[in-house]
């Protein structure tokens, strides 16, 4: 395991010996199982996804998506974050209490990936049980018929993927599927089966956006329910909005570890790792390394250094949704200070982490308001 941050970046820059191919893997055992369901493999291990590939491979991929991710162009999805948020706020404002993880959270970002991919209204509903398959089939201490039913769900929802990849592909239109194709397009010239091309990128940017932003936003509005000074420095001075995110980032990543596998014998942080040998990267280690962050463990909006940190990872790999998952809880931290009044966790209410040891995250959030 890597903990110290400037391992971590080096680590992370030498794709060599630091190869990617396991990032997020599937144990073979799990594999093996799940091939009745999946009698030639799953789609994206027939083609790896963009967080699986290395160089060269990964440069091609992540060039399609680059563009739709930069700071400039996810700032023109901020109106319709703003609407999604709203819209969801509407439903549990006047309650004065909600399961905020439940309710709000996990919607908000489901809401939006589906949104920006142009899926139906329906969709962002089983975002979330495809997640959750998905994610159980890395679990590899699960029993032979639980995987398949895993796997079951999982194929569900990789043919209804792959069925509005083909629609779109029909009927292009104003939305990031048609534009990923358009970007493939027009880089390899046409392609006889595009689907399958986009399959790995569309499953990166749903498994990749919606969970852990949801976890973010649970994560900060936890601080914010927690600690309500928090909220009145915010009411003052609502430009640390960006400053309170990026240090619950640094300090509640939702992404604990990815791996790596050392393509040669090789030592870091003065252990060998011998070749084939599998590496977590502990990204939440480096993100509270004592060497980067005085008091690492303690929650400072106002830290000088508080974006240097590595939940986002680092390298090439570095997340491509972070200005998006920035921007989605940015706005549903203003919107929650203004609609729900004095938030604070629900002295009767739960509070349940997500039970994955890569995922730092809630399941449950319950908290309450003033309403007028
Ligand atoms: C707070 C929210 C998020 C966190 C903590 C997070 C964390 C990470 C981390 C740690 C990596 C690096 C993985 C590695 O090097 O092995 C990564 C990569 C990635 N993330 Fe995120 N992510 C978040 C939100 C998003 C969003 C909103 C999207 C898309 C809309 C996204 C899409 C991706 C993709 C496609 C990659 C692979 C990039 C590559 O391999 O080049 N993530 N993310």
């Amino acid at each position: 395991m890597i903990t110290h941050a400037d391992a971590l970046e080096q680590a992370a820059l030498d794709t060599d010996i630091f190869s990617s191919r396991t990032s997020l893997g599937i144990s073979q055992r799990v594999l093996q199982i799940a091939a009745e369901v999946f009698p030639d493999g799953m789609p994206d291990r027939q083609a790896p996804t963009i967080m699986n590939s290395d160089p060269p491979e990964h440069a091609s991929k992540r060039t399609l998506v680059n563009r739709a991710f930069t700071p400039r162009a996810v700032q023109a999805y901020a109106p319709v974050i703003r609407e999604i948020v709203s819209e969801l706020l509407d439903e549990i404002a006047q309650r004065g209490k909600a399961d905020i993880a439940s309710e709000f959270s996990q919607h908000v970002s489901a809401r939006v990936i589906a949104h920006l991919l142009g899926m139906s209204q329906d969709f962002p509903r089983q975002l979330a049980d495809f997640i959750d398959a998905r994610l159980a089939l890395y679990n590899n201490t699960l029993d032979e018929s639980a995987i398949l039913r895993y796997a079951y769900l999982h194929k569900t929802y990789c043919d209804q993927l792959l069925a509005h990849i083909q629609t779109k592909l029909a009927n292009p239109a104003k939305d990031l599927t048609s534009a990923f194709a358009a970007a493939y397009t027009e880089r390899y010239g046409p392609c006889e089966n595009l689907s399958a091309e986009l399959f790995p990128i569309m499953i990166s940017v749903v498994l990749g956006g919606q969970e852990t932003t949801a976890n973010l936003i649970s994560n900060v509005i936890h601080q914010l329910a927690s600690r309500p000074e928090l909220g009145e420095m915010l009411d003052a001075n609502p430009e640390s909005i960006p400053l309170l995110v990026e240090e619950s980032i640094r300090h509640r990543p939702p992404v604990l570890g990815t791996y790596r596998v050392a393509t040669r014998e090789t030592t870091i942080q003065g252990v060998t790792i011998p070749a084939g040998g599998r590496i977590k990267m502990a990204w939440s280690s480096g993100s509270r390394d004592s060497n980067r962050f005085p008091n690492p463990d303690e929650f400072h909006p106002n830290r000088p250094n508080g974006r240097s940190h590595l939940s986002f990872g680092s390298g090439i790999h570095f997340c491509v949704g972070a200005p998006l998952a920035r921007l989605e809880a940015e706005i549903a931290v203003e919107q929650v200070l203004c609609r729900l009044p004095s938030l604070r966790l629900d002295p009767h209410g739960l509070i349940e982490r997500t039970d994955n040891p890569l995922v730092w995250g809630l399941t449950r959030l319950e908290v309450i308001w003033e309403t007028t």
